[in-house]
């Protein structure tokens, strides 16, 4: 009998320890659920003269992280009406993190000179509700 239960207590710590290793596995899937919901990703290439997508969609009051990649020579992009601005350097990810604070149609543009049609190189964020 007193055999038996020295061997439950031998047991416990190792009980004890996966009971740990599981609750802690469950909190960390929703830490990571929480993440994804946090933001919203967007890849946007760069080249001349354009952006692709050159329409992006976002939600009010949710973080974004635009990744830019330019595929050719240094770009910009400027989208005032969001404040927001960064330069879109070839052979390298930029990420750019904001939180639209209002809804409506923000026109974004290249703003490092890029060649002749630099000018029409434009786009569009719209913020939802
Ligand atoms: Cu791209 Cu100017």
């Amino acid at each position: 009998m007193k055999a038996a239960k020295d061997r439950m207590k031998d047991r416990t710590p190792a009980v004890a320890l996966a009971i740990l290793v599981f609750i802690l596995g469950i909190f960390l899937a929703e830490v990571c659920a929480l993440a994804d919901e946090a933001e919203q990703v967007i890849k946007i290439t760069a080249k001349r003269y354009e952006y692709s997508p050159n329409t992006i969609t976002v939600k009010k009051g949710i973080p974004v992280a635009l990744e830019f990649t330019s595929l050719d020579r240094l770009h910009g992009f400027s989208c005032p009406g969001l404040a927001i601005r960064t330069d879109v350097v070839p052979g390298k990810v930029t990420t750019l993190r904001f939180v639209p604070q209002k809804a409506g149609t923000f026109p974004f543009h290249c703003d490092n000179f890029c060649g002749s049609g630099h000018e029409g190189m434009t786009g569009t964020i719209i913020v939802t509700e």
